[in-house]
C-alpha cells in the first residue's frame, strides 16, 4: 500500500495504516499530563504520532518548541479544515511558536491554481477564519511559500540528500509527472525544517500536526533531517549508549567537540575510539539519549551543518462528510463551510444519514449506532466540549433512549451558535491579518 497525498481517498482503516507505516499509537500517556488536553487529543481523533515524546518532554519541562503546519487553499474552508487549526490553537495556548505555510506553490504545481487565486483564498477565507477560531498573533507567523526564499532555498538544498529512487518509491512518480510537482514535496520539507534555522528560532523540536495522507512528506522530512546530521546518538546492540560521527572529515575535531559536550552534561565514564569515530558513554542510559542528542544537534550549527532535530508529527482522523466520503470543498453537499448560513447548515444536518434504525419503534428496541453516525461525529469533533455530556449522548443513543430527530435538532442548534459566533469574529478579523504575516 502507498499513501498518496494528492488523491481524494479517505484512509478509513487507521489502525492498519498505523501498523503498516510504523506510526505509533497516540495513547493516553501522550496527552494525560498536558495542560488542559484538547478534546481532539483526549478522544482518539488524533490517533497516531511519530516522536511525540520529544514534544511532550519539552512541554512538560517548559523548553521552547515549534509547530509547523501548512494549508493548501483550494476552495472554501470547511469543518474538516477546522480540525488542524483547533489543534494549532491549543498548542499555541501551551507555549508553542506557530508557523503556518500557505502552500500556494504546491496548489499551483499539483492542483493548477494560480498564485493569485491562492493568495486571495488565503487572505479572504483561511486566515480570517483562523483568527476567528482563536489563533493569536503572538509568536505566530503565517507565510506564503512563494514569498519565503529561505523556504525555497531549503527545499533545494535538502534535495541534495534525496535521490530519485526514493521519490519514486515514496510517491509512485512516473515519467509523465511535471517537475514542479516533483519539487513540491521538497518544498514541504523546506517548510518543515526551516523553522530550525537560526533566523526562525534555531534548533528545536518541531511538531507537524497533519492528516495521515501527509505522512510521506513527514517521512521524507525526517529522513533528510537525519541525513544532514553530523552525530548519531543511539543505543548499541550490547545496550551501550554511543555517539557516532557520521561524516568522514575532521573526525578528531568533531569527537573533541562531542566529548566536551558530553562531559559538560556530567557524564565522565567515556570510552573514545577514534578509529570507530565513536564515544561510548558508560554512565548514560537510554533516557539520556534525547538530552545528549539535543545538545549535539545545537552544536552542529556552529560546525557548518544544520543539526536538525527530526520533526515530530501527529495524525488525525478525518470527519466523515455528509455524502459518506471525505468532506471536500468541491462537493458542497458533503461539507459544512465555516461561512455557511445557519439555515443551510441546518438543512444539511436534518437531511444527514444517521446511525439510527429504520423506524423509531425499532430504534427504541435495538438502539442507535453512534459509531456510524455523522451527527455523533459532529458532536465528537466540533460541537461538544464536555466529555460527560458526550458520553451521555453516546449511551442514551445505544440504549434507544435518544431519537435521531431530537438529536439532529440539538446538533443544528449548536452548529448554528458556532457559525454565528465565527461570523461575528470573522468580521473583526480582517483588519488584524497584517499582525500575522
Ligand atoms: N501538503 C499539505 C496539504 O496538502 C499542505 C502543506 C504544505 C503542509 N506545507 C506543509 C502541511 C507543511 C504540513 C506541513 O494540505
Ligand atoms: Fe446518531 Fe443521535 Fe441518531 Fe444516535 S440518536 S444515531 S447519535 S442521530
Amino acid at each position: 500500500m502507498k499513501i498518496d497525498p494528492w488523491s481524494s481517498t479517505t484512509y478509513q482503516d487507521y489502525i492498519r495504516l498505523r501498523d503498516e507505516f510504523g506510526i505509533e499509537e497516540f495513547s493516553e500517556d501522550c496527552w494525560i499530563d498536558l495542560p488542559n488536553p484538547h478534546k481532539l487529543l483526549r478522544r482518539g481523533i488524533v490517533f497516531g504520532h511519530r516522536d511525540f515524546q520529544v514534544i511532550h518532554d519539552f512541554i512538560i519541562n517548559k523548553k521552547p518548541w515549534a509547530i509547523l503546519t501548512g494549508l493548501m487553499p483550494s476552495g472554501k474552508m470547511h469543518l474538516g479544515h477546522k480540525m488542524v487549526i483547533d489543534e494549532v490553537i491549543y498548542y499555541q495556548s501551551i507555549g508553542a511558536d506557530i508557523f503556518i505555510a500557505v502552500a500556494d506553490i504546491e496548489a499551483f504545481a499539483t492542483r493548477g491554481h494560480t498564485l493569485k487565486e491562492t493568495e486571495e483564498l488565503a487572505l479572504n477565507e483561511y486566515i480570517p477564519n483562523y483568527i476567528a477560531l482563536g489563533l493569536k498573533p503572538e509568536n505566530c507567523h503565517i507565510y506564503f511559500q512563494s514569498k519565503n526564499s529561505d523556504v525555497k532555498d531549503m527545499g533545494y538544498i535538502l534535495g541534495k540528500k534525496i535521490n530519485w529512487s526514493q521519490m519514486v518509491s515514496t510517491y509512485g512518480f512516473n515519467g509523465a509527472i511535471n517537475m514542479a510537482h516533483i519539487f513540491s514535496p521538497l518544498l514541504q520539507t523546506g517548510d518543515i525544517l526551516h523553522v530550525q534555522l537560526e533566523k526562525y528560532g534555531g534548533i528545536r523540536p518541531t511538531l507537524v500536526p497533519v492528516g495521515v495522507d501527509q505522512d510521506p512528506h513527514i517521512r521524507l522530512s525526517r529522513d533528510v533531517a537525519q541525513a544532514y546530521r553530523i552525530y548519531n546518538t543511539t543505543e548499541t546492540k550490547d545496550k551501550k549508549i554511543g555517539v557516532f560521527v557520521k561524516t568522514n572529515k575532521d573526525i578528531k575535531k568533531l569527537l573533541d567537540n562531542a566529548e566536551k559536550i558530553i562531559r559538560k552534561l556530567g557524564f565522565n565514564q567515556l570510552k573514545r575510539i577514534n578509529e570507530y569515530k565513536a564515544i561510548y558513554i558508560n554512565d548514560a542510559k537510554e533516557k539520556d539519549i534525547l538530552k545528549i542528542d539535543n545538545l549535539l544537534a545545537k552544536s552542529e550549527g556552529k560546525l557548518g551543518s544544520f543539526g536538525f532535530i527530526q520533526p515530530s508529527s501527529t495524525y488525525h482522523r478525518f470527519i466523515t462528510g455528509f455524502t459518506g466520503e471525505k468532506m471536500s470543498s468541491s462537493k458542497p453537499e458533503s461539507s459544512i463551510f465555516l461561512t455557511e448560513s445557519p439555515e443551510t447548515a441546518r438543512k444539511k444536518i436534518m437531511n444527514a444519514k444517521t446511525g439510527g434504525a429504520v423506524t423509531s419503534k425499532e430504534q427504541k428496541i435495538s438502539g442507535g449506532k453512534p459509531d456510524e453516525c455523522m451527527i455523533y461525529e459532529l458532536f465528537l469533533y466540533h460541537l461538544i466540549d464536555d466529555d460527560r455530556e458526550l458520553k451521555n449522548i453516546y449511551t442514551s443513543c445505544k440504549k434507544g433512549e435518544q431519537m435521531c430527530g431530537n438529536c439532529k435538532k440539538y446538533s443544528a442548534e449548536l452548529m448554528s451558535n458556532l457559525l454565528i459566533d465565527l461570523n461575528k469574529k470573522r468580521k473583526m478579523a480582517f483588519e488584524k491579518i497584517k499582525d500575522y504575516l
